[in-house]
């Protein structure tokens, strides 16, 4: 990926190595014969391609969170995930790769054979804790680097999915990489720190929209206006669609599987089922529904999480 030369100059450098060497996230066009009598355009940016594990959204979210905990002298990253998380695998290879040790506190009890993902983690050297659920909801109160109790020196806390105001920064930064008129940004939603990223960034009279991959998550609109509420947005129109959740987080069913295998078959882009797969099968009901007008250009960005397909039909 190309670094410019002003960002250069700040950053930490091993992390400009790292970003230097990541692969380039194009923008497709997903041609299909409805859009066409619909009038409206879908383009995917493929952060997927950036990197097999630090992927999609992660390396955007991660890399102005590790650059502040290297400025403060860290020596261990704690988070928090699910057994298939995405957001731990990134962080567990970046700790490797960065010579940082890294601590994962895993929702629910350790299962008697590791996964895949959390056979990973501990290959890269991750300590794994195994946390009750209740202990997990406890977790997500900390939200600031510093707030989980008894942090040692040297010890930095990301809350779940690197949900906090600097992951916005790395964010935005996709945005520069688009070069074509568009009028809506799409992203799928896990915590929305994504989401707000964009919402922060995008352009004047942009629409910018959300696919909540979890039920019942109308909270996120308060999590989105948390995070959003110190950066000087451009009043832009954005929604978060709560409908496409398939019956929760990791839930799917034959339609959705169905879809994505076709949508595999016919434009040969991996999907996984559990953010941009759902997100994917909105956007194409939305456009079918007339819900955008003729002449819309909408950009979905590709968040990656491949590595997630692995768990994907027993999650
Ligand atoms: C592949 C993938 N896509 C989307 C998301 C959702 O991102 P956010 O938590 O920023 O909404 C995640 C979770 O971080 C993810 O792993």
């Amino acid at each position: 990926m190309h670094v410019p030369k002003d960002r250069e100059t700040k950053m930490n450098k091993q992390l400009i190595a790292l970003e230097t060497a990541l692969g380039q996230s194009t923008i497709e066009q997903i041609k299909e014969p409805f859009m066409l009598e619909r009038g409206v355009e879908l383009y995917l940016k493929r952060d997927d391609l950036l990197h097999p594990i630090i992927s999609g959204n992660k390396w955007r979210k991660l890399k102005y969170i590790l650059d502040h905990a290297l400025s403060c002298g860290t020596h261990t990253l704690i988070s928090m995930g699910g057994a298939y998380s995405n957001h731990l695998h990134a962080l567990a290879y970046t700790g490797k790769i960065l010579g940082i040790k890294t601590v994962g506190m895993i929702r629910g009890e350790q299962p008697q054979n590791l996964n895949a993902t959390l056979k990973d983690l501990q290959q890269w050297g991750m300590q794994l804790h195994f946390v009750s659920r209740s202990e997990y909801r406890q977790l997500r109160e900390y939200k600031q680097f510093d707030s989980l109790p008894k942090l040692k020196k040297g010890e930095y806390w990301l809350p779940e999915g690197g949900a906090v105001e600097l992951a916005l920064q790395g964010v935005a930064e996709l945005l520069d990489e688009i070069d074509m008129d568009y009028d809506c940004l799409c992203v799928p939603c896990g915590t929305a720190t994504t989401l707000a990223g964009l919402i922060c960034a995008a352009p004047q009279n942009k629409q910018v929209l959300g696919f909540s991959a979890l039920k019942g998550a109308g909270f996120l609109i308060d999590d989105i206006n948390c995070l959003i509420k110190y950066s000087s947005c451009h009043n832009n129109e954005w929604f978060v669609h709560l409908d496409y959740h398939f019956g929760g987080f990791a839930k799917q069913n034959s339609e959705l599987l169905q879809f994505i295998k076709q949508f595999e078959e016919k434009h040969l882009i991996p999907l996984e089922p559990i953010y941009t797969g759902k997100m994917l099968y909105g956007i194409y009901d939305l456009i079918q529904q007339g819900y955008f007008k003729a002449g819309q250009k909408i950009i979905a960005l590709h968040t990656g999480g491949l590595q997630g397909n692995r768990g994907a039909f027993n999650a």
